[in-house]
């Protein structure tokens, strides 16, 4: 499928997004956050995929945040929606997929961009990255998740000094503060996730997506995360995965799954 802001591409198992709206440094309209939630649905289906990568095109931008000239004039109803349809379409749809979603921050991810790259499992960063929540200088707070996503990734301190002074940190900082894992040339950024990718490959994939919902369970109001946990270690005991790899374990071989 083609996507007007979005270049997809599927090689050696790894589905890869990129935004595309170089001249507007990537910032997500409408339109990009509706395909982006069908390019991740599309690869989240397609079972040649087993972890997606998202990043933004050119050498400037992971995404410069939501489209401000597109909000610009919206009441109250119409900013309570952007936010609760942004998050239950992409932000919370990429949190809760059950393939790995990496981010490969390649330059500004502001605002939305931050919110984005924060809402996939996890980050790293090209060494000209920088990062910020500059909603309070629009007169707005982050309306895609970050008042929550960053806090749970920085802890409360950093994340309030971040959104009350709107600034933005650089990479370096960013790994001090564990919001991106590693740090590497931006030439490195694409070869080092696939590399990630490659080793994450190698594992049951239904045990990875028991992974990601247990881990996440912890953050969900009213869940018992150990009970989720328990469930999820239960079930992955009937999966063909898990006689495979324990049968390989003890047959000294590589395990060869197949995601059943
Ligand atoms: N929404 C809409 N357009 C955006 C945008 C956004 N979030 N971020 C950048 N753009 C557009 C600019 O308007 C400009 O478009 P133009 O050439 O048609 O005027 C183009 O992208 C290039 O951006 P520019 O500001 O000229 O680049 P810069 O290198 O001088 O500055 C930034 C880069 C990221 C510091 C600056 O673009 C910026 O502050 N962007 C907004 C960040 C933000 O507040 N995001 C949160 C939104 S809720």
């Amino acid at each position: 499928m083609n996507y007007e802001n979005l270049l997809i591409t599927v090689e050696n198992r790894i589905g890869t997004i990129t935004i595309n709206r170089p001249t507007k440094l990537n910032a997500l309209n409408k339109t990009t956050i509706l395909d982006l939630h069908h390019a991740i649905k599309d690869l989240g289906k397609n079972k040649e995929v087993r972890v997606i990568i998202l990043t933004g095109s050119g050498e400037k931008a992971f995404v410069a945040g939501a489209d401000i000239s597109e909000f610009s004039n919206y009441t109250i109803a119409e900013g309570t929606d952007l936010a609760a349809e942004g998050q239950s379409k992409l932000f919370d749809y990429i949190e809760n997929l059950k393939k790995p979603v990496i981010a490969a921050i390649n330059g500004f991810a502001l605002g939305g961009g931050l919110e984005l790259a924060m809402a996939c499992h996890f980050r790293i960063a090209s060494d000209n990255a920088k990062m910020g929540l500059p909603e309070t200088s629009l007169g707005l707070i982050p309306g895609y998740g970050g008042t929550q996503r960053l806090p749970q990734l920085v802890g409360k301190g950093r994340a309030m000094e971040m959104i009350m002074t709107a600034g933005m940190i650089t990479a370096e900082e960013a790994l001090s503060y564990g919001l991106v894992n590693r740090v590497v040339p931006q030439v490195e950024l694409l070869p080092v996730c696939a590399d990630i990718a490659q080793k994450i490959i190698k594992n049951a994939p239904i045990a990875i997506a028991k992974a990601i919902k247990s881990v996440n369970a912890n953050y969900e109001d009213g869940k018992n995360g150990f009970e989720v946990e328990i469930k999820s270690f239960g079930k992955c005991f009937g999966t063909v995965d898990f006689t495979e790899g324990t049968t390989a374990f003890l047959e000294k071989r590589k395990a060869e799954f197949t995601g059943k």
